[in-house]
């Protein structure tokens, strides 16, 4: 979903296997590639150099994009951490409320924070797929603002517009999301302080399953 061509900043890179490989299969000319971590950094610093991209990736240390600026990357990467530290990063950065920056993302857990918080703030999801790496589902999406606040259907912000029709893995996610949502149900359903979350996590369960049904004609 990184923008050929353009420049990359991979908050959260760890290991900076990310931006390497984009450079290394010539998807983007240049990175930076930050992290909150000391010890993450150097463990970048170890791949930058096993693979010469000295000149090519810039290592950062910095919480979040505190320490990036507008000019130093098109397409911003957050992948493998939480949806609400995701939204805590997007919301700290005004510079994102532009078209040209383009957000990339793979959330590991409360996805459905981050897609409530697009739809809320002007910004479009333009794609969405899962993906599968040792039997588990991930979700990735890209998203740009737009300045267009939207409102969604309530198992939307659970499921995205995942293709259920035609892609068995996109299924799977959504019956997990459907899962996940019956059991927090279960677990609050006795519970008067949390009357408002029930209600909308009936409605949002209710929603995917009729989504389900839709699909299976
Ligand atoms: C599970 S690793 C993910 C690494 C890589 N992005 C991936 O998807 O494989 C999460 C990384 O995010 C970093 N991180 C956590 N909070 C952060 C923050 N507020 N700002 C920048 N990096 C952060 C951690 O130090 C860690 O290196």
């Amino acid at each position: 979903m990184v923008r050929c061509g353009k420049t990359v900043c991979d908050v959260g890179t760890d290991h900076a296997y990310l931006p390497s490989y984009l450079i290394l299969n010539g998807v983007c000319p240049e990175a930076v590639a930050s992290d909150i971590g000391e010890g993450p950094l150097e463990n970048a610093a170890k791949t930058v150099s096993a693979y010469g991209l000295e000149n090519k990736i810039t290592l950062r240390l910095s919480d979040g994009l505190w320490n990036i600026g507008e000019k130093d990357a098109d397409d911003i990467v957050l992948c493998g951490m939480g949806g609400e530290l995701m939204v805590r990063i997007i919301s700290e950065t005004p510079w994102l409320k532009n078209a040209c920056k383009h957000l990339v993302c793979q959330p590991m857990s409360h996805a459905e924070d981050l897609r409530r918080y697009f739809a809320e703030n002007g910004f479009t999801i333009e794609k969405e797929s899962v993906c599968e790496d040792s039997g588990r589902a991930y979700i990735a999406l890209s998203a740009y603002y737009t300045g267009e606040r939207q409102s969604f259907p309530p198992g939307y912000y659970y499921c995205g517009k995942l293709p259920v029709t035609t892609d068995n893995l996109a299924r799977s996610y959504v019956e997990k999301q459907s899962l996940r949502l019956k059991k927090r149900l279960e677990g609050i359903k006795n519970n008067e302080d949390f009357s408002l979350e029930s209600k909308s996590l009936s409605e949002a369960l209710e929603d995917i399953e009729r989504m389900l049904e839709n699909a299976d004609g």
